[in-house]
């Protein structure tokens, strides 16, 4: 590889920081900013819980697979920040896998709890526990091309670190 991949998409368990990080790599790359969660939640001009709700989660996960898709077609350089239950679709994943660069935040069960804790935004939460789904979701997490422990680490130090690992990638 000789330069930075177009799309980095950003997965991990929720409460794992990646809308904070996207974001700031984003801003160091001057590349554009896509949280898959907002997106959805400006186009249907509703919250994330209300479509859960009302709606389902399977049609919140047909919306999740319509915003990947636009994505992967974009030409425009972008971060993305996934939700946490997206690569639980095969064809999620192959679409992030031929469109991009897929980076797991692997941030530690005792943060994520914290963060969680008293969380009503996040409606699976409501239903299932946080060691069930993250047992779910974690093969999928492990499928990134790079697995970052973000324990002890500013979000600046996480952006460092990967941009330190596309600078290494460029190298060889
Ligand atoms: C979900 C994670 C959430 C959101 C929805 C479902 C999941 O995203 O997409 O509540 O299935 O793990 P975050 O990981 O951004 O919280």
């Amino acid at each position: 590889m000789n330069q930075i991949p177009q799309h980095i998409y950003l997965c991990g368990f929720m409460g794992s920081g990646k809308t904070t990080v996207g974001k700031l790599l984003a801003e160091k790359l001057g590349y554009k900013f896509v949280d898959t969660d907002q997106f959805i939640e400006k186009n249907e001009k509703t919250t994330i819980r209300d479509i859960f709700e009302n709606s389902g989660e399977t049609q919140f996960r047909k919306l999740e697979n319509r915003v990947i898709k636009q994505i992967a077609v974009s030409e425009e350089n972008t971060v993305i920040a996934l939700g946490g239950g997206s690569l639980m679709r095969k064809a999620n994943l192959k679409l992030i896998k031929t469109s991009g660069y897929l980076i797991y935040l692997n941030a530690d069960r005792h943060t994520i709890a914290a963060r969680l804790q008293a969380d009503t935004a996040r409606p699976l939460l409501q239903r299932a526990s946080l060691d069930t789904l993250f047992k779910q979701r974690k093969p999928g997490y492990e499928t990134a091309s790079l697995i970052m422990k973000t324990r002890d680490q500013s979000p600046a130090e996480i952006v460092q670190h990967i941009l330190h690992h596309f600078s290494r990638l460029n190298k060889k």
